[in-house]
């Protein structure tokens, strides 16, 4: 009470009120800051420019104990080596003891599930207790990590110490035979006492009290609206906010809330300004600008967790649209699990005004029916109060999980992603209305999802831009860049996995390696155009080497003048990073310094497969190589639709983006990259079409209906292209043929498909693999998506195909070759009725490509912002 009347004074005497927001925007200062590497080889920095200490030799570490220091044998390329590299590993009870001042504390531990040399990975089974509580429990990092599809897993606690020790214990598993216990890093930072209250309990008229006694693990902490926050970005406790799009149900998205540029955050007297940063309340997300739209949905977000526990769920809020300064302008509900926890949130009503934050905290207990279940948040709009928007809005979340009666954090090993579940699924699943969960395919019709697939395509508008335009001051929608991951599909929204829990907080800092500017230029020989390998939307790419030359690598540096602001790049670099697939191209690690924005990637020595196809002096593939190359190419769109947490759609599959490495081993690349460039004009819709044409999905155009058949459909391009040897879209042909992909629907329906094959694969396919191969990919150039086969329904023909070609190539029987070489591919059009071209919007518009304005440009060189005022103007004929 006493700081609140100090404060308030303060308040009053106007002159101070500078002075008042100097003191109180200082970061805390936490009094015990331990950062522990264990094993190390004395002090080290992270990758936030962080100095850890080794623990050898440490006073932390008693004497007498049993314990041996080793190096993890392997690095994958996402692992920071500050504190991961090295460990403590323990084949008995092991104990830290930290001497601290009295309070709250953050407990950090960090774990890579690494070979340890002499240790088996799986059989690192142990618990950690940290005072009186359990944080972990036959706890497995190694089948966490691998049920995650993560590299390394990071755990946060907070303790109340009341003694001045804090004893940190390892035990190995006594239900594992040779269990062992480790730990590659430890951080201890003190934390002001800002989580401890009485709650609203949910679900009952009963409260929950958060005192010293009670522990809390945090599972989840959002900047919603917003982007990743790191460590350094928080306000001194080095906590980290990711942000919030991969935990918002279906498509569904609602818009950030644009805010003035010059906004000024004010925290309210009696509210310390470390509670969350700045950052958090500046972005908010709300529902979106259309009311009709906004009562037809809830705004929701879902959680996987431990059942069992009670949760605290503490929402952030800042009201931060210019125009809504008033009580009663936006007022919405907010249900936890399915119960209302406030069934008239109005954020002015709280802070009295505009730009002043605010949280609310909420206990929801989760009875333990099944080990794992998903935690609701979803937000609607109060119509009872006839407030003037029916709005709603959100900055930031923290859940915790609260230790239960025994002192207990521990809980149930995530569920591993079932991949065979989810096709099922999306095969059982009707595709939109009728089921429950069909938020855009049902209640919101065809005209309003166009709009939000619109937003997929439109970028956050990067600080920079924003500066540009200084004199908008209107609340304009921000969408966020969904293009790394649209759950547009219902059904598969339905079908997702339970993968996160509690270690999610491993996602943001798992960026990969984090390179120095200066490493960058060394790597590339200051950026020589002698190792130029290409040029894109975002940039150049130049070869590289790092390591000391040990590594090729391919480094792409964003053009600085790029639209592509930096908050999409980090997104980027999140998602890609926690994309792990022997067919997908991989994220080696990130520059970002001043104005540079730079990805680096494995080097792939054979370039991209269109390259060893036509226009091109390298040697032809062998039928087989170009099977194996496109098995390679579908297993890793399969693991893009169903193996990582969101069904993620890869919008622009062709050969260019089928890369190989100097084993020939096919990697898919670009996935989530967006292709906008500098000439993106963010004031036209018509501009963002994403893909390349030639191998678009004709749906996507009719019905504006991006599912992941859009990639099966772009595939089975791919697949035509393998056969026929020829370009997806040849403006020089005559109009027939112009498009692969009509030219080769109509050669089969006219049993002719033999005949347009690559010559130099003639009589070299087995006639039952060509039957396979041939079927799959008509099948997949099927007009409508739900007629199209799964990425995993291709594999397995594929897989099937490649295997009668062996049984064929070792018996050498028949061959494909009734082709008669006297009718060379282009001469076909003879035997064509020529009446073709309105089966499709695709083959319209191909057809338009093969007109004069366009008829020089390579199908990949052509831009959605070339081409789409073409497909309006033959909307319109
Ligand atoms: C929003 O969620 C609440 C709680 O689950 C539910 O009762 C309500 O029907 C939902 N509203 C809509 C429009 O989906
Ligand atoms: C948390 O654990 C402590 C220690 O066992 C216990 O005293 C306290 O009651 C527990 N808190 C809750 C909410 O059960």
């Amino acid at each position: 009470m006493k700081n609140r009347n100090i404060y308030f004074l303060l308040e009053q005497l106007s002159c101070f009120v500078l002075l008042v927001h100097v003191v109180l925007a200082a970061n805390y200062a936490p009094r015990d800051k331990i950062l522990l590497n264990c094993g190390a080889n004395g002090e080290t920095s992270d990758i936030d420019g962080r100095k850890w200490i080794t623990d050898i030799g440490s006073k932390y570490v008693p004497p007498g104990m049993n314990s041996i220091v080793s190096d993890a044998t392997l690095q994958k390329p996402s692992v920071p080596i500050t504190p991961y590299m090295t460990a403590r590993v323990f084949s008995s009870e092991y104990t830290y003891s930290f001497p601290l001042a009295s309070g709250r504390k953050f407990l950090r531990l960090y774990f890579y599930p690494a070979d340890y040399p002499n240790f088996d990975v799986t059989k690192g089974v142990f618990s950690v207790n940290a005072g009186q509580y359990t944080l972990l429990k036959n706890f497995s990092a190694y089948d966490t990590a691998t049920n995650l599809n993560y590299d390394f897993i990071s755990k946060e606690y907070s303790i109340n110490v009341e003694s001045g020790t804090l004893n940190v214990t390892f035990t190995p598993s006594r239900d594992t035979p040779n269990s062992y216990a480790f730990i590659n890093g430890i951080e201890i930072v003190s934390h002001p006492d800002i989580y401890a209250g009485t709650s609203m309990l949910v679900g009952t008229f009963g409260s929950f009290d958060i005192d010293n006694f009670t522990a809390l693990e945090n599972v989840y902490r959002l900047n919603v609206g917003g982007q990743a926050i790191s460590v350094n970005g928080d306000t001194g406790m080095y906590r980290q906010w990711e942000g919030d799009t991969a935990y918002i149900f279906g498509t569904a998205i609602g818009v950030s809330v644009d805010t003035d540029q010059n906004i000024t955050i004010s925290y309210p007297a009696g509210m310390p300004d470390y509670v969350a940063p700045v950052d958090v309340y500046e972005t908010a997300r709300s529902m979106g600008p259309t009311p009709e739209i906004n009562l037809g949905f809830n705004l929701s977000w879902y959680f996987d967790v431990d059942t069992g526990f009670s949760y605290l769920v503490r929402l952030h809020f800042c009201e931060v649209a210019p125009d809504i300064t008033k009580i009663n302008q936006r007022v919405f509900e907010i249900f936890i699990n399915n119960e209302t926890a406030q069934p008239d949130a109005d954020v002015i009503a709280w802070t009295t005004k505009s730009k002043v934050p605010v949280y609310k905290d909420y206990v929801v207990y989760l009875p333990s029916e099944s080990p794992r279940q998903d935690l609701w948040l979803k937000l609607h709009p109060n119509t009872y109060m006839k407030p003037n928007r029916f709005d709603a809005i959100l900055n930031g979340l923290e859940i915790f999980k609260i230790n239960s009666s025994d002192g207990n954090l521990a809980g149930a090993l995530p569920n591993p992603i079932q991949k065979q579940d989810i096709i099922d699924l999306s095969r059982v699943l009707p595709h939109d209305s009728g089921n429950k969960n069909g938020i855009i395919g049902g209640a919101i019709g065809g005209g309003i999802a166009a709009i939000f697939l619109v937003g997929f395509f439109l970028c956050f508008v990067s600080r920079r831009r924003k500066e540009k335009n200084q004199n908008s001051s209107d609340v304009t929608s921000n969408w966020i860049p969904l293009s790394l991951y649209e759950n547009t599909h219902s059904s598969i929204s339905t079908a997702k996995t339970n993968t996160t829990g509690s270690y999610a907080r491993s996602a943001p800092s798992n960026l990969g390696r984090h390179f120095s500017f200066a490493e960058i230029k060394a790597a590339t020989n200051n950026f020589d155009e002698a190792r130029l390998l290409g040029e894109g939307g975002f940039g150049k790419v130049y070869k590289g080497e790092i390591d000391d030359g040990k590594t090729e690598v391919a480094i792409k540096r964003g053009n600085p003048l790029s639209d592509q602001g930096v908050n999409e790049f980090r997104t980027e670099i999140e998602m890609l990073s926690k994309l792990r697939h022997r067919h997908l191209v991989s994220l080696i690690g990130y520059c970002e310094e001043d104005t540079e924005m730079i990805l680096v990637y494995d080097y792939m020595a054979h370039g991209t497969l269109r390259e060893h196809l036509y226009k091109t002096q390298n040697l032809p593939l062998t039928w087989k190589k170009r099977l194996e190359i496109c098995i390679g190419a579908a297993s890793g769109l399969n693991y893009l639709h169903t193996g990582a947490k969101h069904t993620i759609i890869h919008r622009d599959v062709k050969t260019t983006n089928i890369l190989l490495d100097k084993n020939w081993v096919a990697k898919v690349s670009d996935f989530g990259l967006s292709k906008t460039g500098p000439a993106m004009d963010h004031s036209h819709v018509s501009t963002v079409v994403k893909g390349s044409f030639g191998y678009l999905d004709p749906e996507y155009y009719r019905r504006q209906k991006l599912t992941e058949k859009s990639d099966v459909y772009s595939f089975g391009v791919v697949l035509f292209e393998i056969l026929t040897a020829r370009p997806a879209l040849d403006p020089a042909l005559p109009k027939e043929q112009v498009s692969l992909a009509e030219w080769a629907l109509h050669s089969h329906k006219v049993g002719m498909l033999d005949q347009i094959i690559d010559p130099y694969l003639r009589g070299k396919i087995a006639p039952e693999c060509f039957k396979i191969v041939t079927e799959t990919a008509v099948k997949c150039l099927a007009d409508v998506g739900t007629d199209r086969p799964s990425m995993w329904d291709v594999l397995h023909n594929l897989n099937t195909a490649i295997k009668l070609q062996e049984s064929r190539d070792d018996g050498s029987a028949n061959m494909v070759d009734e082709v008669s070489d006297e009718m060379p591919l282009n001469a076909k059009s003879k035997n064509i009725d020529g009446n073709l071209t309105d089966s499709t919007i695709s083959n319209g518009l191909s057809t338009t490509l093969g007109g004069q304005s366009l008829a020089t440009v390579d199908s990949d060189g052509l831009t959605g912002s070339d081409v789409f005022s073409q497909i309006m103007n033959l909307n319109g004929r």
